[in-house]
């Protein structure tokens, strides 16, 4: 496989159908739930949050979203509160999550993040295992998609962590 590489950029207004249709397609799978258009637009707008489009730094072509929650929490703990990518197992996942990284560590001064996942979900959860995110806990049958509960699994990263993978 070739290795995709991705960069962020502020989504804006005219983004939200793709970031709309994207989340649809991921929430179909069971991965994600479905915010409003209205929810996305106020994060736009939000100082305390992130959202932003990821494109393949070659093409520019949008190729997923990513929303970071907390950018302003007093406990500097930042929830990575939703990514997804529409060409998936292409590498632009785990490109864009080291940026992600990076930002929440360097940027917004994060001492932790950290994140749910769907206990199913295996790909997410083996890749957020290699970026170094630690599992804390199991959220057991804590959410209702359709008739079924699914149970989530809490994740983090804390400061210390990424520091120590960063160094050389
Ligand atoms: C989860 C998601 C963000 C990952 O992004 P991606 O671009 O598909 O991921 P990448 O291609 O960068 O890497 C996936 C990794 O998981 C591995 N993988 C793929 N399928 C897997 C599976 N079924 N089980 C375990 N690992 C798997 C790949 O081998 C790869 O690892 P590698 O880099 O060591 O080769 C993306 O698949 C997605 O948006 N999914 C739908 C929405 C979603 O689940 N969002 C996360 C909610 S918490």
């Amino acid at each position: 496989m070739t290795d995709h590489s991705a960069q962020l950029r502020p989504t804006t207004p005219a983004n939200l159908e793709f970031v709309l249709s994207a989340e649809a397609t991921a929430h179909a799978s069971g991965f994600v739930q479905l915010w409003t258009r209205d929810r996305h637009l106020q994060t736009l707008d939000d100082p305390n949050a992130g959202h932003w489009i990821i494109e393949d730094t070659t093409t520019h072509k949008r190729v997923g979203y990513v929303i970071l929650l907390g950018l302003q929490d007093p406990h500097q703990c930042l929830l990575l509160k939703r990514i997804v990518i529409t060409q998936t197992g292409k590498g632009y996942g785990r490109s864009v999550l080291m940026q992600v990284l990076d930002k929440a560590f360097n940027e917004f001064a994060a001492h932790r993040i950290w994140l749910d996942v769907m206990e199913d979900n295996h790909r997410a959860r083996s890749l957020y295992r290699s970026l170094g995110f630690v599992e804390e806990g199991c959220l057991r049958e804590s959410v209702k998609m359709g008739e079924q509960f699914k149970s989530q699994w809490l994740m983090s990263m804390l400061r210390s962590e990424f520091v120590a993978r960063s160094s050389p």
